[in-house]
């Protein structure tokens, strides 16, 4: 018997979008006052209204695509709390919160654990693991890639599989540019097979066997687009959200099917975050 023809992604022309559920905080108090990845600079200045201007063209672009944009109040002396996909995982009805590696940000699990309550999450559980949620935790609809090495804890990574009983695929980063598994891989298309994009550099080597196993026709994205936070990337299955300067990834993407859309961060990219990072999904 011969084996099954598997169809590279590449080959699959037509992109359908699905309708996405986000959640977003706006950068009312953004600000780089400490500095916990290699990103943040206190010493450079940052101009608030323009990354104000910024986040509101990125919800507006969301909703342009036809996707549901939830807000949650931004808190005072929490300059981070515009980076939302930190502090929730959220598979099937089940949330698992957030427990924050920097003191400075600690406060924000709080504030979203709330805010799930509100909305009427009842099966909620806080982690007693550090777990800093879709920064590094990726569902591609199939598994839950999970990564750890600055973050993210290894033990993390099985409290998250029992919380929300969905398979977890554990993944060593080994840059700390790349500090966030959501820095270094995005998932393009959760559809049968999932398609995922990633830079190889911020993988361990062990990890990127696993990559290569699970993902074979996986875009693979050069350091000059990981460089601006390319790889931070939002897809809906056909659009996909990318900063301005990731011309070569957005190639890559389009030579795939799907359709680049270009949306500038750069202010709130001086905090280390971009696109995914300023945007929680609900998979409902
Ligand atoms: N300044 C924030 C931090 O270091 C940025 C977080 C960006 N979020 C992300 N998912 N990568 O925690």
């Amino acid at each position: 018997m011969s084996a099954p023809t598997v169809v590279p992604q590449a080959e699959r022309a037509t992109r359908v979008p699905t309708r996405r559920h986000y959640v977003m905080c706006p950068p009312t108090h953004f600000a780089v006052q400490y500095s916990i990845n290699p990103w943040m600079d206190p010493d450079s200045p940052v101009d608030a209204a323009k990354a104000m201007r910024q986040w509101e063209n990125l919800k507006a672009t969301y909703e342009r695509l036809g996707h549901t944009v939830e807000v949650v109040d931004p808190q005072p002396g929490l300059p981070d709390m515009v980076f939302a996909d930190n502090s929730g995982t959220v598979i099937d009805g089940r949330v698992l919160g957030a427990k924050f590696f920097a003191p400075e940000r600690a406060a924000e699990a709080e504030h979203f654990r709330r805010w799930f309550l509100a909305r009427g999450y009842r099966e909620l559980v806080m982690p007693r693991y550090v777990n800093e949620a879709e920064g590094d935790f990726v569902w591609t609809g199939r598994y839950l890639l999970a990564g750890s090495g600055y973050r993210t804890v290894p033990e993390a990574h099985a409290e998250a599989q029992e919380v929300l009983g969905v398979p977890v695929v554990s993944l060593t980063l080994v840059d700390p540019r790349f500090y966030h598994l959501n820095t270094a891989l995005f998932v393009l298309n959760r559809a049968d097979q999932p398609h995922i994009a990633y830079y190889p550099e911020a993988f361990s080597a062990s990890s990127l066997r696993v990559l290569e196993r699970l993902f074979p026709d996986a875009i693979k994205v050069g350091a000059a687009d990981a460089d601006c936070l390319g790889l931070n990337a939002v897809s809906d299955g056909k659009h996909v959200l990318l900063p301005v300067e990731a011309t070569a990834l957005a190639k890559q993407i389009e030579e795939c099917g799907y359709e680049p859309v270009f949306v500038d961060l750069s202010e709130i990219r001086k905090a280390g975050g971009a696109h995914k990072c300023c945007t929680m999904e609900l998979h409902s």
